[in-house]
């Protein structure tokens, strides 16, 4: 059977969709599955990342996440976060959603609330206001905040981290993993930083409700993937020909 994406045959504007949440709650893997899942269904997936996403972004992000980065200010840092937030937005995340693409981006403005705001102190106001003259007050269609412990999803991210540098045999996968694996910077900060970005994360999703859905992160992938799915099809009332994009991952569920 050949199916459509409704979706992108209808709007003019895409949609752009975020995962947020603390380091380890499974951002990336949540969003790998929901690419698949959509694609499966016919719609254009754009998957991207911050800091990122670019060939710029991704020099930003080399200088953000590696734990060698020393002495950055809070404020260099929230800037580093806008400069490539700002170049992913005009070369990546705008001309996707004006062909009407769903833009999946790992982190965005909230990452940047959270951390820079909330952890290191330097307010949502001020987190804010550069949104507006830097990335143009765009807003996520939806915004999927995965919810989990903070010492608990941490320790998902060390653990996958540690088995990054520490690879089982293979010296060509050893070399390959640890040009990606020292992205641990933000890791190395304490208990009270996490309590604060997760404290952050929790008044974003209180002051936004419509745009931002909070989803349990405990369960296994497959289960946080079907909650994910859930909220994308209710809030977004993404369906696919007939058949909804939930009965795709879940075909028990009607
Ligand atoms: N539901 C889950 N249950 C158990 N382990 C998980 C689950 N989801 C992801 N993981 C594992 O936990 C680790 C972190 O997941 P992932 O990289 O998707 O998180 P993330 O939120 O993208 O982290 P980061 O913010 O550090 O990029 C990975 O090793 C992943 O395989
Ligand atoms: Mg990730």
């Amino acid at each position: 059977m050949h199916l459509r994406c409704y979706h992108s045959t209808v709007s003019r504007r895409g949609k752009f969709i975020t995962f947020e949440g603390l380091d380890g709650t499974g951002k990336s893997t949540q969003l790998r599955k929901l690419a698949a899942a959509l694609r499966e269904a016919g719609c254009k997936v754009v998957e991207t990342r911050e800091p990122g996403g670019t060939a710029t972004g991704e020099k930003i992000r080399r200088v953000l996440l590696d734990s060698k980065t020393e002495g950055l200010s809070s404020l260099a840092e929230m800037a580093l976060m806008f400069a490539s937030r700002a170049q992913h937005i005009a070369e990546v995340i705008q001309p996707a959603l004006d062909r009407g693409h769903i833009v999946l981006c790992d982190r965005f403005t909230d990452s940047t609330e959270a951390y820079q705001g909330y952890g290191r102190h330097l307010g949502s106001e001020n987190v804010l206001k550069l949104h507006h003259i830097l990335c143009g007050g765009l807003q996520p269609d939806l915004t999927v905040l995965l919810d989990f412990d903070p010492a608990m999803s941490l320790n998902r991210a060390r653990r996958r981290n540690q088995s990054a540098v520490h690879p089982a045999k293979s010296d060509t996968k050893k070399k390959l993993l640890q040009l990606s694996s020292d992205e641990n910077r933000f890791e190395r900060q304490n208990r009270s930083f996490f309590a604060r970005v997760h404290q952050g994360y929790r008044a974003i999703a209180d002051r936004e409700p419509q745009r931002v859905v909070a989803i349990d992160a405990r369960g296994t992938p497959a289960q946080t993937h079907r909650r994910v799915a859930h909220a994308v099809e209710e809030r977004l009332k993404l369906s696919v020909g007939r058949q909804s994009i939930l009965s795709m991952v879940n075909p028990s569920r009607k």
